[in-house]
């Protein structure tokens, strides 16, 4: 049986100390990473198993949080597949063309996902260093999430063009939504091959639809991916931006849902209560922007946030998004030993 108290969390058990990790822990806040990362894109990076090997290893070295999420973007199996996309910095994904035509949907669909060795190589090369202390998590983007990018071609704030697709083509985008399931998938499986212990399903642009378009035209292919893994025994976190009036939906298939910061927790946890005879099992929901305050401002909302994790079975303690790239790094590794502490023996 596991000692890490993130898989004991996810079986919704709780460990000796309350798990925590950063979405986005390995980035640009980090020193280590800016000087391993120089001269080398984004996507480059991503394609070295011993490079986003130790991308990945570097927040746990430093911060000792109870996950390593793997260091890789929702854009390589696109990427595997042989679409053409860079991550430009500053900016995001941007794709060569968008693919909006039935014509343009027919050409990507028409693609395999490609040879993801080198993913279950950067994974294995992580699970050797880090052997069974702490477990690496995989993860991959949702249909909805990746065919945003794709649609637009390049970031956008309200993903207009791609919900435009969805209703104006409901085939079309079915056929885009359930590829992207499938190179999710590849992505997803290439990553347990290496040892991944958990999965987490970035959903996050799904905040920009309402309730029925997600339920009607991406659940199904959300639900696809995270049943694969959960056909293959792994535990799965689904996590979106501004999805509070959809957790119950986003709890459907998965082992524990992502809180975004903009969700009270108590009351996240207390709808999924009312639909659900398993476990409660939440992960967030730190507001990134309170890692920029004095620590008094910070330790009083890091408080506020365990209290109402307490309310569900088991809690993995998060940002409600990512690291901003400018947060001190020590503000991080300080809160992760204060979590520790005060949650032994709790
Ligand atoms: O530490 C980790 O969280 C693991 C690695 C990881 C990255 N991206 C590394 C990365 C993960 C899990 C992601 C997921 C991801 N990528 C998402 C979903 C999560 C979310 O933020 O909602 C999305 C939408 C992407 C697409 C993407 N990739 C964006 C929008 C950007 C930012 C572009 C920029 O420069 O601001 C990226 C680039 C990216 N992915 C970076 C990192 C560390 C920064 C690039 C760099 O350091 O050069």
């Amino acid at each position: 049986m596991t000692t890490s108290p993130f898989l004991q969390a996810l079986r919704g058990v709780r460990g000796d100390t309350l798990p925590v990790w950063f979405m986005r822990q390995a980035g640009r806040s980090l020193p280590e990473y800016r000087r391993a990362r120089a001269g080398t894109t984004m996507l480059e990076s991503c394609l070295d198993p011993a490079l986003a090997a130790e991308l990945t290893c570097q927040p746990v070295r430093r911060h000792g949080v109870d996950a390593a999420v793997f260091f890789s973007d929702i854009m390589v199996p696109l990427k595997l597949a042989g679409v053409d996309v860079e991550i430009a910095l500053g900016v995001g994904p941007v794709m060569g063309a968008p693919t909006r035509t039935d014509a343009e949907i027919a050409q990507l669909c028409g693609r395999g996902s490609g040879d993801q060795s080198v993913i279950t190589d950067g994974v294995a090369l992580t699970v050797r260093e880090l052997g069974d202390t702490t477990p690496v998590l995989g993860f991959a983007g949702a249909p909805f999430t990746l065919a945003a990018y794709l649609v637009e071609g390049r970031p956008s704030r309200d993903h207009l063009a791609a919900r435009t697709l969805m209703h104006a083509n409901p085939a079309g985008w079915q056929r885009l939504a359930n590829w992207c399931a499938d190179v999710s998938v590849a992505f997803m499986k290439a990553q347990v091959a290496g040892g991944a212990r958990a999965f987490q399903l970035f959903d996050s642009w799904a905040g920009s639809l309402s309730r029925a378009d997600y339920a009607k035209y991406c659940a199904p292919s959300s639900r696809k991916v995270l049943r694969a893994a959960h056909d293959l025994g792994i535990p799965t976190i689904h996590f979106g931006v501004g999805t509070g009036c959809m957790l119950d939906l986003f709890s459907e298939d998965a082992t524990a849902v992502g809180v975004d910061y903009r969700t009270d927790l108590r009351t996240a946890i207390s709808v999924l209560r009312s639909v659900h005879s398993e476990p409660v099992i939440v992960q967030g929901n730190i507001d990134p922007a309170m890692l920029g305050c004095p620590p008094e401002v910070l330790e009083a909302h890091i408080n506020t946030v365990i209290t109402a994790g307490r309310n569900a079975d088991a809690h993995i303690l998060n940002l409600g998004h990512g690291v901003p790239k400018d947060t001190d790094p020590d503000v991080l590794t300080r809160l992760v030993a204060r979590v520790h502490e005060r949650t032994a023996n709790d």
